[in-house]
């Protein structure tokens, strides 16, 4: 296979995404952020009138998914991450999400020499054979403290106990799920950013990447 890949995991709010996209900038590499194909379902089964439950109707609008959807700024909000964290527990939903995640690792766009791919599962089910792979973390208050922030600069209602329980209540599902759940890869390198600011994260995730890719004796990166 050979191709050059980065997988990003780690729970929600740790800041994986704006990682994963810096990452990619940097290394000149294609980034997919696969949390937007469940948001995505999401936001098709809302629409659709559907149950989250409903593991057939949410497989069937996932196998469906719009890629040029996923740029959509709705995917963002609050309800549609705590429906995605619902519907992404059901195995064919998560079946029917798996070819188009392999695909962008394997055959980047735009001729990438490679991707980024950031989520829950990349480093033990997408792509085990990632290239390097890190866990991204923080404490459920610093993750908490920067949703707040966020939702505060965006603008929407924000309540601090209710962000709280809603990032505890996800990281249950998230990593109690038998289907691929949130786990740490055993050949990842732990993150923890807690302490640290976008720019001190970007740094370690730099040093991190540059020692995997010498002791892979790569000099991609
Ligand atoms: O990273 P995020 O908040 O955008 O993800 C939304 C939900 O999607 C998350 O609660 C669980 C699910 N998800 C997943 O199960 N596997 C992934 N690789 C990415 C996201």
């Amino acid at each position: 296979m050979g191709a050059f890949i980065i997988a990003v995991d780690g729970p929600a709010a740790a800041g994986k995404g704006t990682l994963a996209r810096r990452l990619a900038t940097e290394l000149h590499l294609a980034h997919l952020d696969t949390g937007a194909l469940y948001r995505a379902t999401a936001r098709d089964v809302l629409a659709a009138g559907l149950d989250p439950a409903d593991a057939a109707g949410a497989a069937e609008l996932a196998g469906k998914l719009d890629p040029a959807s996923l740029a959509d700024p709705g995917l963002r909000g609050e309800e549609i991450g705590r429906v995605a964290s619902i519907v992404s527990v059901h195995p064919a939903v998560r079946t029917a999400l798996l070819d188009y995640q392999r695909n962008f690792a394997y055959h980047p766009p735009n001729e990438a020499k490679g991707a980024v791919l950031d989520g829950r599962d990349i480093g033990t089910v997408i792509c085990p054979e990632a290239t390097v792979k890190l866990f991204v973390t923080a404490s459920l208050e610093a993750r908490a403290g920067r949703r707040l922030r966020e939702l505060e600069t965006s603008g929407a209602p924000a309540d601090a106990a209710a962000v709280l329980a809603d990032l505890q209540a996800r990281d249950e599902r998230d990593s109690k799920r038998s289907a691929a759940p949130l786990k740490v890869a055993t050949d990842a390198v732990l993150l923890d950013t807690s302490g640290l600011d976008a720019d001190e994260a970007f740094g370690a995730a730099m040093s991190i990447v540059r020692a995997r890719t010498r002791s892979f004796g790569s000099s991609q990166a």
